[in-house]
């Protein structure tokens, strides 16, 4: 029997233990899946990194670990994690942030806060079309690709940004230092789908924001550390940068004090872009765990050294 350990917070555990077991059935696995195995003999951690699991060390039998979040910055420099580590990439996720996406990217596109008519304000006002609209987003991996190929779908000429060279029908690739000036110019809105790791923090940066179209857009459901808030502030208030619609911050929840939550042109939305879906992330992990046990390579494995 294959010896799952469960490290999550105690209340994904209520929703998870059910389908994560339906997951291993029905992927042929004979798992014995809780919270409270004896660390030594675990073969699989299925973390989150705001469970109580902070010390790997003991896990001296375990094959890997699954994490349930797709982002891993906050446990890929964790030194005692020596066994590979693959991150979320969820079929379900992706579907809830392409919506998420599209949703604010339209938001901004039909200027829908200002389109909505009231009794004193009647002014018709006809938005371009997608097609005149271009809209960059910078990463183009699991939720990138998925975001940029549903807005190029809907019309809207799409760039995307990424660290290694790539071909995607319909999107305009581009990647390496020249290549995000030329995502960058002429973005009338950007969405940030990067990970936190040392390369990509304050990608948008003063410099960064000067090189977008005055009165760019922004829409961050990447990480908080993507962009130089200070930087960002600035050119809300210059009007170089018209919005931001924020998901993800530096401190979650953004402190009370923060100039974001004041500011006139930023949308706040608290870290709900896209959340694992249960059902389609236990067949991820069920297929992971499965894999294991054939000696066949894991999918979404983590690059410590890349830290994504
Ligand atoms: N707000 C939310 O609810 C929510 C939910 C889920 C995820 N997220 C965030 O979304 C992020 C992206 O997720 P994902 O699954 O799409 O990740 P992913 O598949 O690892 O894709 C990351 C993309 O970023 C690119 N990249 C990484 N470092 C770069 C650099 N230095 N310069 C240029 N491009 C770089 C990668 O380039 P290559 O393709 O060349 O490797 C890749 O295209 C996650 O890390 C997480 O932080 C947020």
């Amino acid at each position: 029997m294959i010896k799952v350990q469960f490290a999550a917070t105690p209340e994904r555990w209520e929703t998870y233990a059910e389908p994560m077991r339906a997951g291993f059935s029905n992927a042929g696995l004979d798992v014995d899946l809780r919270v409270d195995h004896t660390p030594d003999a675990v073969d699989y951690v299925i973390y989150a990194p705001n469970g109580p699991l902070k010390d790997f060390s003991p896990y001296t039998s375990c094959k890997a670990v699954l994490s349930l979040w797709a982002g891993v910055e906050k446990v890929v420099g964790n030194t005692s994690l020596t066994m590979p580590l693959c991150r979320m990439v969820d079929p379900g996720l992706t579907a809830g942030m392409v919506e998420w996406v599209a949703g604010h990217v339209l938001r901004y596109h039909l200027d829908i806060d200002r389109s909505i008519a009231t009794q004193d304000q009647w002014q018709p006002r006809v938005p371009p079309l997608a097609m005149e609209r271009p809209v960059t987003v910078l990463g183009l991996g699991a939720l990138g690709r998925a975001c940029a190929e549903t807005l190029a779908q809907l019309g809207f000429p799409v760039t995307g940004w990424s660290r290694s060279p790539k071909v995607i029908e319909g999107i305009t690739c581009q990647h390496g230092d020249d290549g995000l000036t030329r995502a960058l110019a002429g973005a009338e809105i950007v969405v940030l789908l990067l990970p936190d790791t040392p390369a990509t923090e304050n990608m948008l940066n003063a410099e960064t924001l000067a090189r977008l179209p005055r009165g760019a857009r922004i829409i961050n459901p990447g990480r908080g550390p993507l962009i130089d808030d200070d930087a960002l502030l600035a050119a809300l208030d210059s009007g170089q940068i018209a919005h931001a619609t924020l998901d993800v911050f530096r401190i979650e929840p953004l402190p009370a004090e923060h100039r974001y939550w004041a500011h006139p042109n930023v949308t706040v939305t608290p870290h709900i872009a896209a959340e694992t879906r249960v059902v389609t992330s236990a067949q991820v992990i069920a297929e992971n765990i499965r894999r294991g046990e054939a000696g066949e390579p894991f999918l979404h494995l983590v690059d410590r050294e890349l830290g994504y």
